[in-house]
Formats: structure tokens, sequence, C-alpha cells
């Protein structure tokens, strides 16, 4: 179809925000707070937007519950967990604010989960020093998004929840807005704004196994950064969460969130041993998540799995009152995906890709990128969880950050006094979606992508080798040819298949990041399990820098604050082992 009989739409705004999860409308809300022109554009109905998944709580050391609290303990409790990757500057920045971030939330109407005298009530989630995970229930993530949604409404924040932006719009490596077409019509959309907002989510659709819908986190951030000229960081370091659903096949990776073990739940084997116990005698379940997923992952390889590989996490002796209050999603899904009733049996669980700690780099400061203009945000965005995020800790984030990112892109939208556009730039936004459209070749986008998720799973899971990971290059190299003859044919329903096509090259980028950045943090270091590197390296206390120009490059941490260090608390490794 040539583009000049294509319906296309020109819009102006102050700052585009790509993505209406999370992370996306609270920037969008601080910029419409301010009086700037915002526009919210994203691919799903916003009420469903990821965010809505997140299950078991928000971290704030509020001390509601333990007194003795504070933003330094969850700062170096955040370090800590990250095995020295997470950047200071930028767990100060989420610590010191998170209060702030709840107290937003209160005043948009959020609806906490709460002790009988009116103190929000806050869980034990795994290695945290203290009770500091505030939560609805474990909804807590669709209660925030509800919340952010019915704030956005009362500003009269435009959001269009149909528009998949394919490309962003840079000249002299300066954004100047970002094009995309609307999935249900084919509608295209030229959209110049001052400053972009990435908030479009990670990676981790990319594994077989993962907590992530169906089109959800498939990589569309790291794919538009990377091709606007900005850089990733520590792709490789994506965190498998203990405990996904095995079946049915088509739920398969389904979250059960870690409140289930925050509530009292326990772990057992095939042979009913508690596990946990050989691997973190004093925490237990409440260990770390790359322990837990670990543990579970070497007692089901080394044959004490059950038969459809998996472990066993039991709520049944915790009283029913427990689990309808606090763990109501729990007990839904399980009953409707399983016919399971999680107040008397044993819920068959293995880990599951969860969340990408890594991803775009940005300055801890105010998360711009190498591009000016351009900011990254959430699960985009790189710096606050390095090798192991604590549960809790990402909602929190895109709190504090919304805030902070809304009023940088603000400000600099309105330091700005012209802005260079480019034509061409422009002209190859409009013909790489011609030349998809034109594409009819033999090759399914579905199925490609399923090759890369089998690739990953197969090569770059739980645990990694060299010999491994080298072969899932040369099957992504295999792929990325094929995925020169695939067939587009968007059709009566939509436009959805042109979606997925751009989804698959996001998939195919961010693969290739993973894998390359996953060989050369050759050490063990939390999510990142090295068979063949089983020990902690101190030289590899770094970030990895990724892009396609430079390929690798070794980045600096700052120090750890004294204040903060020295309430980081060692905790043995025993029991952490490498198959
Ligand atoms: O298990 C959970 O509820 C997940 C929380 C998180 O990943 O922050």
């Amino acid at each position: 179809m040539a583009t000049n009989m294509v319906k296309e739409q020109k819009i102006s705004t102050s700052v585009l925000v790509i993505g209406t999860g999370g992370s996306g409308l609270r920037a969008a809300i601080e910029l419409a707070e301010q009086g700037v022109d915002v526009l919210a554009v994203g691919k799903r109905p916003r009420n469903d937007a990821h965010t809505s998944l997140a299950a078991g709580g928000i971290n704030a050391a509020l001390g509601t519950m333990d007194e003795e609290d504070s933003w330094q303990q969850h700062a170096a409790d955040t370090i800590k967990e990250s095995y020295y990757l997470a950047n200071p500057n930028t767990v100060e920045i989420v610590a010191r604010g998170a209060a702030r971030g709840i107290e937003d939330l209160e005043r948009y109407g959020m609806g906490f989960a709460r002790e009988e005298d009116g103190r929000i009530s806050q869980r034990f989630f795994g290695a945290h020093k203290f009770r500091r995970t505030a939560f609805a229930g474990d909804y807590t993530g669709l209660e925030i998004q509800r919340t952010l949604v019915r704030r956005s409404e009362q500003l009269d924040i435009p959001i269009m929840d149909s528009v998949y932006i394919t490309r962003l719009l840079v000249r002299d490596n300066q954004v100047f807005g970002a094009y995309g077409f609307d999935i249900n019509t084919g509608t295209r959309y030229l959209i110049h704004a001052d400053a972009v907002i990435l908030a479009a989510g990670g990676h981790n659709r990319i594994w077989r196994r993962t907590s992530s819908r169906r089109d959800e986190n498939t990589g569309d951030s790291f794919r538009l950064a990377v091709d606007a000229g900005a850089r990733l960081r520590d792709p490789e370091l994506v965190q498998f969460h203990p405990s996904g659903i095995i079946e049915p096949e088509s739920a398969a990776g389904t979250l059960i969130s870690e409140a289930a073990r925050g509530e009292g739940g326990v772990l057992r084997n095939a042979l009913g041993e508690r596990f946990m116990e050989r691997y973190d005698p004093i925490r237990k379940e409440l260990s770390t998540r790359d322990r837990v997923a670990l543990a579970a992952y070497t007692e089901i390889k080394e044959g004490r799995g059950t038969t459809n590989g998996g472990v066993w996490l039991d709520v049944s002796h915790l009283p029913r009152e427990t689990i309808m209050d606090r763990l109501p999603r729990v007990y839904q899904t399980m009953l409707e995906v399983q016919m399971l009733d999680i107040t008397r049996d044993p819920i068959e669980i293995a880990p599951t890709a969860h969340y990408s700690m890594g991803g775009v780099w940005v300055k801890p400061e105010d998360h711009s990128t190498d591009v000016d203009g351009l900011y990254a945000i959430g699960e985009a965005s790189s710096g606050l969880h390095g090798a192991n995020r604590l549960g809790g800790n990402s909602l929190i984030e895109l709190l504090v950050f919304g805030r902070i990112v809304g009023r940088a892109a603000a400000d600099y939208s309105a330091s700005l006094c012209a802005q260079p556009r480019s034509v061409e730039a422009i002209a190859q936004a409009r013909s790489e979606i011609d030349g998809l459209l034109a594409a009819d070749g033999q090759e399914n986008v579905r199925a490609l992508q399923r090759a890369i998720r089998d690739m990953m799973t197969e090569h770059a899971g739980v645990v990694r080798d060299e010999a491994g990971l080298k072969m899932g290059l040369a099957k992504l190299h295999d792929i990325e040819e094929r995925m020169a003859s695939i067939g587009i044919h968007p059709d009566i329903a939509g436009y959805q298949d042109l979606a997925h096509a751009f989804d698959l090259m996001g998939s195919a980028l961010a693969a290739r990041a993973t894998l390359e950045a996953a060989i050369e943090r050759r050490e063990t270091r939390g999510c990142h399990n090295r068979s063949d590197y089983p020990e902690l390296d101190p030289a590899l206390q770094v970030n990895l820098v990724w892009s396609p120009v430079t390929g690798i490059v070794r980045e600096l941490i700052p120090a750890v604050p004294a204040e903060i260090q020295k309430l980081i608390q060692e905790v043995s490794t025993v029991g952490k082992l490498v198959e």
C-alpha cells in the first residue's frame, strides 16, 4: 500500500509518554499537575497494563509495623541484595523518596490494607530486614494502576492505548517525537514532542516460562532506545521469580506472589522435604529471590522435583481468613486455572522469568538517557536492582521516578528555544512500516517469537554456561536470518500481526544483548548463575553497558556511602549452590 493512501494523523505535544503502565501514568500525572501538555500512548488497555499484575506489595520504610526501620536500612538492604551492582545514588533517591511515593498514592485515593488503628499494614518480603512492604491484598499493582488511571482521568490526560510506537524520531542525537500506528485501524501517527519518556517495560517475555502475558515485555523499550542511539545496562540480569505455575501450558509462568511465602507458605520437594532449610537455614522461604529460585531449580534438576518438573508451595496450613484476606488473587487464580483449592492443597511451582533488572542506560538523578530529551523509567530503565531485585522495589521505583522524570522532562521542554526535526527520520519510520506491510514471506512471526523463547529458555535460563550461551547466539543468528522472510497479514480484525512483527524485532535485539552480556559476565552473582564460573569475581563488580555499536563496555559503580555501608549485614553464602 502506498504511503500517500495511508491515513496519517499528526499530533503535537510537549511530552510524549510511551507506555501506560504505572511508571508512564505516574510521570504523566506529574506533568499534568505541573500544567505541562502531555500525551500517553500504549499498546494495551490502560486498566490492563502489566503493572496490574504486580501482586504482593510496594516498599517504603514507613515504620508502621517496625519502628526501627529507616530509609537508610531500605537502601542498605537494596544494595546488599543487588550484589553491589545497584547504583547507590539511584538507591538513595528511591529509598529517601519512598514515603512520599506512598503519600502520593494516598492523595490519589489508593486503598492500602490497614491495621485496626488505621496504620498502613506492612508485610515481610524476602531479604528485607523489617516489614516494609505495604499492600492491597495480593492485588497491589492492580489497585495502584486503577488509582493512577483514575487520577489521570481527573486531570484529563489524553491516553491513547491502542497505539504501537515503532520508532523514536531523532535528529543529531536529539529526540523530536515518535512514529506509530493504531493496532486496530492501522492509522499512522506522527507525534511531535519536545521530550519523550520511555515507559514500555522490559524483556522477560523472551523466555518460555514467564510471569508476563502474551505481547507484554517483549523488549520494545530496548529496541526503541537502541535504534535512537541509547545504550542498555546489564541486560543479562533478569530476575527469575521462584514461583510460577506449571500447568496449564497456556498459563505457565503465571506468578504466585511472594506474599504467599511472606504470609508463612512453605516450600517442599517431591520427597516432602522443606528444602530451603538446606539452602538458607535462617531465612528459609524468606531468603532472597535469587537463592529461592536457584534452590527450586536445583531440587528439580537433581531429581527431587515433581513429575511435572516443579516443587510444592504450601499455604494450606494458614488460617482460611489469612488466605482470603491477604492472598485472594492466588486463591482465585488457582481455582480458575487448575480448580485447585489452596486452602487444602499445595501449589506446584517452578521458577519463572519475572523482571528485567537491567534496561536502558539512564543517569541516576533524572533518568535521562544518552539521547537528548529521551528519558526511560520503570522496567525499561536500569540502576536500582543490580543482580537481585528486592520484591516490592519496582512499584515504589515507578512512584518515585515518575515524579522526578515528569519534572525533568517538563524542565527540558521549557528550556528548548527551538527543536531540529528531520524529514529523513520521518521517512525512514514510514518506510519501515510500508516494508513490513508488503512482506509476504513464508516465515510466521509467532513461530519465530516461540523460537526465541525456546532458545533463551534452553541457553540463558536460571543457570548458564559459556558453551550454551554461544550456542544460543548461533541459534539467534539463524532466527534473525529467518526474520528476513516473514509474512505480515493484517486482516479484518486489525493490525496485530504488524505489532507482533515489531515485538519480534524487539525480542531479537533484547535476546542478543542478553546473551552477549551474559557471556561477558564470567562469574556467578545474584540471578546470574554460571556453572562454569561458580564464584563471584570482584573485578566484575561493574555494570555491563551494551550497544550494537560499542559492544560491551564496563562501567564503574560509585562507592556506597558510609552511612549506608555500616547498615549492610553480610549473610553467609552457604547454600548458594550452582549445579
Ligand atoms: O511476588 C510478588 O508479589 C512480586 C512482587 C514484585 O516482584 O515486586
